[in-house]
Order: C-alpha cells, then structure tokens, then sequence
C-alpha cells in the first residue's frame, strides 16, 4: 500500500496527472495539481470552505447554459481571463490592444452594410462609429469583417433576454480603402450580473461591479492576428475600475455630440447624434 503523508500527497498526485497521454495535458494537470495543494496549503484550507467552494462550483454549474456563461465571468472578475489575453496577444505597440471576449458574444450575426442601423429603432442616442481598419505601415485593410455587439441602454445583452431576432449586435466589413461605419446607439455603463454565483462573491467585498460603457468588436481578416478588443468611451464612468481589468488608455474614444445633420455614411440624421471616430491597427500573423 502506498504511504500518503501530508508531505507527500503533493508529489504523489502531480506525478500521477503527468501520466497525461498528451505532453501538454500532463504539464497542465501536474501544475494544477502543485498549486491547488500550495493554495490549501498556504490558507491551512478548512473542510468547511472546502465544501463551500465545490458548492460555489456546483452553482455556477447549474446556472450556466448555452446563453449563460458563469464560468466566463468568473474568470474575468478574478483577472484570469485579462492575463490570459495579455500573455497570449504581445502585440506590437502600435497595433489596437486586445481586451476580454466577455460572456455576451453570440455567432452569426447578421450582416449590414456601411453604416447601416445595427439598433434598428431602440432607444438611445444615434452613434456612429467610423474609421480605417489598417496595419502596421498604415495600409488600407480592405476585407475585415468587424463583428460588433453591445448592451442596450438598461445594460441588456441580446443572450439576458427572451428575444428571437438579432439585436445590437451585425457584422460589417471594411471597404477596399479599409473604411467601415457601424450605426449604432450609445451605450451606458452597465452592472455585471449580480444574481448569480459571481454575484453572491463580490457583494461580499468592495469591488465595484460595473463596466464603463463600451462597444464590442471582434475582427477578422486572413493574414492578420484577429482582434478581440472593445471601444471605450471618454469621459464614462467605471473607467479606472471596470470590474474585469479590461479598460486601456488606447481604447478610450470620444464620443462627440454632433448636431442633426450629414452623417459619416452619407446620410442625414433629423436627431442630435454622435460620432466616435476610430482607426484600427491589425498585426500581421505571425
Ligand atoms: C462584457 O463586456 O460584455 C462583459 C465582459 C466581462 C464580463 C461581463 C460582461
Ligand atoms: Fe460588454
């Protein structure tokens, strides 16, 4: 029989996870195993906050489905998911930076030409947001495919609510000189979801739990790094707390007000609007 010790268990259990078939799997089980058992370790973890946090587990299990991603916001409210895109995107300095995908992206959206509405009549302020998708020397991308998306103005995404059609969120892609223009309507600041297990952690604590309001945008076009980043508005709320570590100074645009009138796409608005104004920088892939 094997002898297991408090001293030994450690070594023990890492060795038999790096038995993993694949090299890779072997080398995440055995360090999850070493840190897990630091952890313990380091906080003298008692069995009842043991049970605690596999019944914290067990419900963020049960209220995550297709729509729902507790999982994802968990990562993202302790930091892990913003590491994780920092180490994996070194991009060049002069690139736009990546930030956190979130919980609330949904594939295919629906496809709008330059400048058409992607709010299609909900309330808010007219925002059109406009630019050059380019790359590092300042060439023209043509081609790119911006998958934007966004909360309403009560701070909604399309997957926290009971509807059948797309809503604020389409696909726009860059002309040949690179232009694009999104229509949109202005977001706000919204709370992350609060009812759920992540919620319960962090009404225990300080931790603001709002993000400043943002649009989000996924792009892609073969050569390039695709992007996953957010525009952020100047000025907003929550900007140097946003409760997922995703805000960065390059990120941040002004929305300006602008009068009724010629808008970016060619078109008149009858109603006060605003223009946020935004050139994308691509890295090549590497
Ligand atoms: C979002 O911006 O959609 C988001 C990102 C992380 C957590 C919650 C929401
Ligand atoms: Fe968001």
């Amino acid at each position: 029989m094997q002898p297991v010790t408090e001293d030994n268990i450690t070594e023990l259990a890492a060795a038999r996870w790096s038995s993993a078939h694949d090299p890779r799997t072997a080398e995440l089980l055995s360090a999850l195993v070493r840190h897990l058992h630091a952890f313990a370790r380091e906080v003298r973890l008692t069995e009842d906050e043991w049970m605690s946090a596999v019944q914290w587990l067990t419900r963020t299990g049960q209220v995550s489905d297709e729509k729902r991603e507790e999982f994802i916001l968990a990562s993202d409210v302790l930091g892990l998911s913003m590491l994780v895109v920092q180490m994996n995107h070194r991009l060049d300095p002069a690139a736009t930076p990546a930030t956190v995908l979130g919980p609330f992206h949904i594939e295919g959206s629906p496809e709008l030409d330059f400048g058409a509405d992607m709010s299609q009549g909900l309330p808010g302020t007219p925002l059109y947001i406009s630019g050059t998708v380019r790359d590092l020397d300042g060439k023209a991308v043509g081609g790119a495919v911006l998958d934007v998306w966004q909360a309403d103005t009560d701070g909604a995404y399309e997957s926290q609510l009971d509807v059948d059609e797309a809503r604020l969120r389409a696909k726009y892609t860059s002309r040949p000189d690179g232009t694009y223009c999104v229509r949109t309507i202005a977001p706000f600041g919204y709370s992350i979801p609060m009812d759920g297990p992540v919620g319960e952690l962090i009404s225990r604590t300080a931790i603001s739990h709002f993000r400043p309001a943002h649009v989000h945008f996924l792009i892609a076009v073969p050569g390039y790094e695709p992007l996953i980043t957010h525009l952020f508005q100047e000025g907003a709320e929550y900007l140097d707390s946003d409760v997922v570590f995703g805000t960065k100074a390059e990120l941040v645009v002004a929305f300006e007000p602008r009068d009724p009138g010629p808008t970016p796409d060619g078109g008149t608005s009858p109603v006060p609007w605003c223009h946020a104004a935004y050139d994308f920088v691509l890295q090549p892939r590497a």
